[in-house]
């Protein structure tokens, strides 16, 4: 039985902990409550918004409509042999404690994904990624109900159409689709343990420890604790812009000028240049503005210091764009969702 809430704060509701309201509020915490949910007049006559953990979004005001809280938890096993085992976990399941669960029993794939803020149904929304993996790599299938009609539709991985912090859910599907639960394939042997990303391997070293499923996510627990500001702590919604893909021939150019620029490069000419060490390059990296800031030990993560609004962090966030625009011609796209 659903109850829709009147005047709610959200401060509890997202990460970035930025006072603001919800019109009407409701948490659903079973499919049926979400189908109860779409025939009530409240949910007909209001806009609405999907919110996970709140950790990929900015609210630069009020919300002037219908908050959900996706509330699905559980983990069951879908199947399993003696190789592989699919996981089905509810979307309102927090991500960290999913990764926990397979760490604990050894179940192999989602080891390099540790810490990371957010519920498995905001997972394939921005197809989460760190230390080398994406979560793309693990879904088989996500399952998905009808804002409109109510009806559940289950997406294989390429229907998700999969992209770097991408996905249909947060392009040609928005909003139409309320995702329940989502499937994940770990490995029982046989794990492809990744340790491609320096810092894991370096951890490694300097613990003596071999890589195994429990050691990368320690490394990676403790890599993240150093770097990224914990949002229980100061308010912050991980990387806030994405890492830009520019042209060769931009990169070369701008080596000339600054020879020690990152670069990744992938196979059609393009790319990959940490938005980080643009930041950083520009003076931003702990600077303090009021409230909000950026954070000392990574360049790419807002925060909110206290009582900072979501229109100091977008002030924040356009200087910052501008800035690195001007020095680089670089143009970075936020990665979160600014609403
Ligand atoms: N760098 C700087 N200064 C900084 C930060 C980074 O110079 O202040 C440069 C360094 O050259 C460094 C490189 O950027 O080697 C990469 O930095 P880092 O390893 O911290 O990773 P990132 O590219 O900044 C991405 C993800 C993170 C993820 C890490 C680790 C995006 C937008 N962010 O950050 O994801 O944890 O890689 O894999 O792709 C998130 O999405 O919220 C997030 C935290």
């Amino acid at each position: 039985m659903i109850r829709i809430q009147e005047h709610v704060d959200l401060l509890p509701y997202n990460t970035f902990k930025i006072a603001a309201k919800a019109r009407y509020f409701v948490s659903v915490t079973t499919v049926d409550e979400l189908r109860e949910l779409i025939n009530h007049p409240v949910y007909k006559q209001n806009t609405h918004l999907i919110v996970g953990g709140g950790s990929n979004m900015l609210l630069t005001g009020d919300y002037n409509g219908l908050v959900i809280k996706n509330d699905l938890r559980g983990i069951e096993t879908v199947s399993e042999n003696d190789a592989t085992i699919l996981l089905k976990a509810g979307a309102g399941e927090p991500w960290h404690a999913f990764v926990m669960f397979c760490v604990t029993n050894n179940y192999g794939g989602a080891e390099n994904l540790s810490l990371i803020p957010g519920t498995i149904g905001a997972a394939p929304m921005q197809n989460i990624g760190a230390y080398g993996v994406e979560v793309k790599d693990l879904i088989q299938t996500v399952e998905a109900i009808d804002t409109t009609t109510g009806e559940l539709r289950v997406f294989t991985n390429e229907e998700c159409a999969f992209g770097y912090r991408e996905s249909v859910f947060k392009r040609a599907l928005k909003g139409k689709y309320f995702i329940s639960s989502v499937t994940l394939s770990l490995t029982k042997k046989d794990h492809k343990l990744n340790t491609s990303y320096g810092a894991i391997q370096q951890t490694l070293d300097q613990q003596h420890a071999t890589a195994s499923i429990k050691t990368i996510s320690d490394a990676v627990i403790s890599i993240r604790q150093q770097k990224l500001p914990d949002p229980t702590v100061i308010g912050n919604a991980g990387s806030f812009f994405k890492n830009p893909t520019i042209d060769q021939s931009h990169y070369e150019t701008l080596k000339k000028t600054h020879p020690e620029i990152p670069g990744y490069f992938s196979d059609n000419q393009k790319v990959k240049v940490p938005a980080g060490w643009l930041i950083e390059q520009c003076g931003w990296k702990g600077k303090t503005i009021g409230n909000v800031g950026v954070h000392p030990h990574q360049a790419l993560v807002l925060v909110n210091y206290g009582n900072g609004s979501g229109e100091n962090i977008q002030t924040l966030a356009q200087d910052i764009r501008d800035s690195v625009n001007k020095k680089f011609a670089i143009d970075l796209q936020p990665e979160v969702n600014i609403i």
